[in-house]
């Protein structure tokens, strides 16, 4: 997706901080079109592009390190206005001929600066502010024709300004909630400094999305694996209003769905937005795969493997297609750049087809975030429960079942997954209810139960019984690395699980998982 004609837009260079995603995404809040580019891209293609302002990231280096990520020194005599972030101020000193070096303290965490004099930067912004800081390195000496326009505690440069030219940096995150003042800073570069209007929005987006698959696409055919989530579906809703007819979607229903899944994608899709959709009942081929396993990387990989193949086979069957739309987000992007983790899982997102199959992605929402993503689906007017519904793992019900995964036991934990969500939605507790920036999220991010495979001992009636038990797991998260469990109030977890034991055959009991992630994980699988 790219900003087009007169489209204003600021370009984020990527040095390699954590926060970077964030610094883009304020800028959009702002209401000005911005996209994170590779610390690489030079002066001359900077201006083409044609951004009102260029954004530096900070990043884990120290400017001095042999080998540290540097810009294109062009870059800071294109007439575009520039604002350093962290690394991106250290660098932009030492590159202009300012001093930096190592802080004889670190500044981690809360601090306050001090604003001095006057610069177009700090406008309306005065005296001491709290904000965040994360550094081991400071700027001494600013460059020539720099002034320092806010000091930090320790009376270094928090802030430094060149009002002529449009060059500013600050020591500081002003894209952090920790920075409550931050969103002014980016306010006073992006229209006072930089000169923008403000006028993008999510429709703006549609509009430029659908123009970027066009020309993309070109006249040829594209197909897109539908899983029923959020990102496929809105994805492929803005792929078919670039390409129409010309966009064929494959829905494989691996057995291993929610209760009424199948048939809601079928309806939304197939009919509500009349569709080419392939709806593949794949469920006996997984399952034949999938007896008798109960490793649970063993029973991803077989998923991951089947999903293949049976996508493949849809996939010839269209024939002539020279495009594969994915809903890969940017989370997604960032969490595959990632060479040092530990693999915990593998992860197998039905969208994540093997690039054997030669054909050219088409990714609308590489750059947004989940909850950009569902503003865009509301934009193109998915209906709320595709728009708002929780993560659903690529392997589906086979990491809540633990153990073998046979029909049976699939429709048993359909059945006591579908109470737990009917009486979360009822309870108005099946999204999570504050944003990033509060301490205690209410209601859940993610909500299911989770089949186990042990019998325990009950009564029910004046008999003895000896059933399966149910976990229930509902947490809170912001980004679904780290997750608490989630407070739900004991008088529904009560009703949960007094529908669940009378209404579910075979189960006679059910337990509340209280592990947070880590040293838990979301799915027990
Ligand atoms: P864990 O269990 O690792 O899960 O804490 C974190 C988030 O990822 C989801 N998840 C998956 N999503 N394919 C997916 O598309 C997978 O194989 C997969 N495994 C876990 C999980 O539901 C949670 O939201």
């Amino acid at each position: 997706m790219s900003a087009q004609g007169g489209e204003e837009r600021v370009v984020v260079l990527d040095f390699g901080a954590q926060y970077n995603q964030l610094i883009a995404r304020r800028v959009r809040e702002c209401g000005v079109y911005s996209e994170i580019l590779p610390y690489t891209t030079t002066a001359a293609r900077l201006r083409e592009m044609a951004p009102r302002g260029i954004i530096l990231s900070g990043g884990p280096a120290s400017v001095y390190d042999p080998g540290a990520p540097r810009c294109d020194h062009a870059i800071f005599d294109s007439v575009i206005p520039v604002l350093g972030i962290c690394y991106g101020m250290q660098l932009m000193a030492m590159m202009l001929g300012g001093e930096v070096s190592p802080a004889e303290r670190r500044e981690y965490g809360k601090t306050t600066v001090h604003v001095v004099g006057h610069s177009a930067l700090f406008h309306g912004l005065e005296g001491h502010l709290t904000c965040w800081m994360s550094h081991g390195d400071v700027v001494r000496t600013p460059p020539r024709a720099f002034d320092v326009v806010a000091t930090s505690e320790s009376m270094l440069t928090a802030a430094m300004a060149d009002d002529a030219r449009r060059l500013y940096g600050v020591q500081f995150h002003p894209e952090v909630v920790h920075t409550p003042w931050g969103m002014q800073i980016f306010r006073n570069f992006l229209f006072g400094i930089c000169g923008c209007e403000g006028r993008w929005t999510m429709a703006s987006f549609v509009g430029q999305a659908v123009e970027a698959i066009r020309a993309q696409t070109g006249g040829g055919r594209v197909i897109c694996a539908l899983s029923g989530g959020v990102d496929s579906a809105v994805a492929a809703v803005l792929v078919q209003r670039a390409v129409g007819d010309r966009l064929t979607c494959i829905f494989v229903d691996h057995g291993m769905l929610r209760q009424g899944e199948a048939e809601q994608v079928v309806s939304t899709f197939g009919e509500h937005f009349q569709m080419n959709l392939v709806h593949v009942q794949a469920a006996g081929r997984f399952l034949e795969r999938l007896r008798g396993v109960t490793d649970p990387e063993e029973k991803r990989r077989i998923i991951g493997e089947e999903f293949i193949a049976v996508f493949e086979d849809e996939a010839a069957k269209i024939g002539e297609v020279e495009f594969l739309a994915q809903g890969t987000i940017y989370p997604d992007v960032i969490e595959s750049g990632s060479e040092t983790a530990a693999r915990i899982k593998s992860h197998h997102n039905v969208g994540g087809l093997p690039q054997t199959m030669k054909l050219k992605l088409v990714e609308p929402l590489r750059t947004l975030f989940k909850d950009e993503v569902r503003a865009v689906g509301h934009e193109l007017g998915l209906p709320d429960e595709i728009v708002y519904r929780q993560p659903f793992p690529g392997p589906g019900l086979a990491v809540r079942i633990l153990g073998e995964v046979t029909w049976e036991r699939l429709e048993t934990l359909r059945a006591a997954d579908g109470i737990f969500t009917q009486e979360l939605a009822s309870a108005g507790l099946l999204r999570q209810h504050a944003g990033p920036e509060s301490p205690c999220p209410a209601g859940t991010a993610q909500a299911f139960a989770v089949l186990l495979p042990v019998r325990s001992v009950g009564v029910m009636g004046d008999g003895r019984t000896y059933a399966h038990a149910v976990a229930l797991r509902a947490v809170t998260t912001d980004d679904f690395m780290t997750a608490d469990w989630a407070r739900l109030p004991y008088d529904l977890l009560a009703r949960v699980s007094n529908r669940i034991v009378n209404e579910v055959a075979g189960v006679n009991r059910v337990v509340y998982d209280v592990s947070g992630k880590p040293p838990a994980t979301i799915e027990w699988e």
